[in-house]
Parts: C-alpha cells; structure tokens; sequence
C-alpha cells in the first residue's frame, strides 16, 4: 500500500502510527507549475513511523508519500494531525514529471457526518 506523492497546501501535519509502522518518503521540489501541470521532483530521505516515532512533515519540504512496505507483512493504522483542514491537495508523479490538485472529502464536519 502507498499514497499518492502529495503535499499538504501549506498546512504543518503531524503523523503517528499506534499500530504497526509506515514509511515517509519525501520528496525535494526542484519545480512546479500546477497550472501546466508539470513538475521536476527528486526523491530525499525515508524516514519511518511507529508508535514510539512520531513524524512532523517538514513545512519547507512538504512533499511526501507514505508506504506500508510488503516485505513488513504487517498490517498499520496511522493517525494525521493537521494545523488547518485543507480540501485539495496537489498529487505528483516522478516519472511523468506532472503534477495536479486533486479534490479530497471529509468524513465529518463540526461533529457531524458529512
Ligand atoms: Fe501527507
């Protein structure tokens, strides 16, 4: 299982794993344009997540994607605290060298279902 590389539009993210562990690959933006949806990223550093290890996504280099790795045959739960909601994100791609927002849902709003 993986995510989709993406950022987080501008808002700080904690993330934690009190079940099993995941990996966060980041990702260094060298240039993007979301308008021509085009993009140069490069992959960086992993660093892995458990319930001991908590990660905060760094706010000048916001782009990651999380893994939970095969060979771990494990299952993960991972919990994600955000500074401010946000409803789209922008998702990239290393090979195709593109980029592009994408809408994203709520589960509740205010206590309440969505
Ligand atoms: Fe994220």
């Amino acid at each position: 299982m993986r995510s989709s590389i993406h950022n987080h539009k501008g808002q700080n993210c904690w993330m934690a794993a009190p079940i099993g562990r995941l990996a966060v690959q980041n990702y260094r933006v060298i240039s993007e344009d979301v308008a021509a949806q085009r993009c140069e990223i490069v992959p960086t550093d992993v660093v892995e997540i458990t319930a001991a290890h908590p990660v905060a996504v760094d706010p000048l280099n916001p782009v990651h994607d999380v893994r939970n790795c095969r060979e771990w045959g494990e299952r993960a739960v991972s919990l994600h605290v955000y500074s401010r909601p946000f409803n789209s994100c922008v998702v990239y791609s290393v090979e195709q060298g593109t980029c592009g927002e994408i809408g994203l849902n709520y589960t509740s709003m205010y206590g309440k279902l969505a």
